[in-house]
């Protein structure tokens, strides 16, 4: 194995034969620990995040971190330390907002089903702006805030019906998406808003997807929404800031989207030209500020030969990392102390009972049980995404940060899990 082979996960490197992250040595990790462990770098994130800051330098720019991706309180510290907004999609998300010491008024609120609780605590905690889905939203976000004595900030996302090209799940900018509000009836949209008295208008945005590896589905997306805020505009509705939503992709297998500052630097150029370059400027990216800074590790139980397959049964399963199982999604495999010898081709599934429950199919490996192995490009929609199926407790977390490795999670236990449930007696 070279360094090459693991080109997604920078921080992630093979020394004598054992793989590290930045200067933790992950075998001992798992070890203390135990498996399945999920494994952050913080220096991966903030490299991550340097190259949009580097994109926006001398600009009017907010990166609100798309918490939906990772929503660990010790990995929104880190984005919360170095100056970041957040972007949030539940009442649960800026309650941790809150817990991790972030920024509540660089917060800004997404999603096509808020209740009026949640329009309620946000609007009291005073965030920067809701993102607005739909008219009937809208109609519901006036009267609460006008139940409150307040005015809600708002920018409506409008869907610019753009192919993103990404798989279909998690595709949003397109007409047949449930997501913001079609080109055509947006203008109209803005003039409601406008006229309702609980409401203040201040942007607008949009989303085209996630793990978007092109460039041009961003530069369409500008130039239909740049068209927008002339139309809104010239019906002399101001737009104080646009947020062109997050979705830039990571290497998983040898993908190669651009980098955050190459793609910033021609949307810049754009905007620029068409003269909105000095407009406060907002993104949400995800994904891409925290996927790649990840890994999970996972033991080997068994290897079981069969006559149509080999698989090879580790202790991560699909509540862990449930991306292959929901999207076919590629993570590389790779042991943290790589064996010599045949290698052999595996499924490598977990034990969960269902037959999606793998995590990667006709992977070449060298392995023997009680080894450990890497699931690469985990930091982002895995722990997030995890759940409790089967009663399985959902892994710790260290966070590693030079030589040092904190633990942010401890694992869940059977009592942890069973703690809202009674018997009826
Ligand atoms: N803003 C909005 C309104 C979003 O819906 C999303 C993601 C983001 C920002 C952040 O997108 P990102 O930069 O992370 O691509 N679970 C799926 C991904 C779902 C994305 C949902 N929305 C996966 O594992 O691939």
């Amino acid at each position: 194995m070279t360094h090459a082979t693991l080109a997604g996960a920078p921080f992630v490197a093979l020394q004598n034969n054992d793989l590290y992250l930045e200067g933790v040595k992950l075998a001992d990790l798992a070890r203390t620990h135990g498996t399945p462990l999920f494994v952050y770098s913080k220096a991966a994130m903030l490299s991550a995040l340097a190259a949009y800051q580097r994109g926006f330098a001398g600009r009017n720019a907010r990166i609100c971190y798309a918490m939906k991706a990772n929503s660990s309180l010790a990995v929104l510290q880190v984005f919360a330390q170095a100056g970041c907004g957040f972007d949030i999609v539940s009442g649960g998300e800026l309650d941790r907002v809150v817990a991790a010491g972030g920024d509540v008024s660089k917060v800004i609120f997404s999603g096509v089903g808020k209740t009026r609780a949640e329009m309620r605590q946000a609007l009291e905690a005073g965030i920067a702006c809701f993102n607005v889905e739909s008219d009937a939203e809208l109609e519901v976000l006036s009267e609460v805030a006008l139940s409150l004595g307040k005015r809600a900030p708002v920018s409506i996302r409008v869907n610019p019906n753009v192919d993103a090209k990404t798989h279909p799940y998690i595709s949003t900018g397109l007409k047949g998406n449930k997501f913001g509000v079609a080109h055509e009836r947006a203008l109209q949209t803005y003039q409601r808003a406008a006229s309702l008295p609980g409401l203040h208008v201040t942007g607008i945005d949009c989303h085209i997807g996630s793990q978007i590896t092109e460039t041009t589905p961003y530069l369409d997306a500008m130039d239909r929404v740049l068209d927008l805020v002339q139309a809104i505009e010239a019906a002399g509705i101001p737009i104080h800031h646009i947020d062109f939503g997050g979705g830039l992709g990571i290497n998983y297998n040898g993908d190669t989207p651009p980098e955050a500052d190459a793609l910033w630097a021609q949307l810049l150029t754009k905007l620029d030209a068409r003269g909105y370059g000095q407009r406060q400027l907002m993104i949400e990216p995800g994904r891409s500020l925290v996927g790649n800074a990840g890994v999970c590790l996972t033991e080997v139980l068994y290897l079981k030969p069969g006559e149509q397959k080999n698989f090879c049964i580790v202790d991560a399963a699909m509540n862990d990392l449930p991306r292959p199982a929901m999207y076919e999604a590629f993570h590389q495999i790779v042991p943290l102390t790589p064996r010599n010898g045949d290698a052999v081709v595996y499924d490598v599934v977990g034990p969960i009972c269902e037959s999606g429950d793998w995590l990667g199919r006709d992977r070449s490996l060298t392995v023997q049980t009680g080894d450990t192995l890497a699931v690469l490009s985990t930091g982002a929609y895995c722990m997030a995404m995890a759940s409790n199926y089967n009663t399985r407790g959902r892994a710790a977390e260290i966070l590693v940060d030079g030589d040092k490795a904190h633990v942010i999670r401890r694992r869940e236990t059977s009592a942890d899990q069973m703690a809202m449930e009674s018997l009826v007696s």
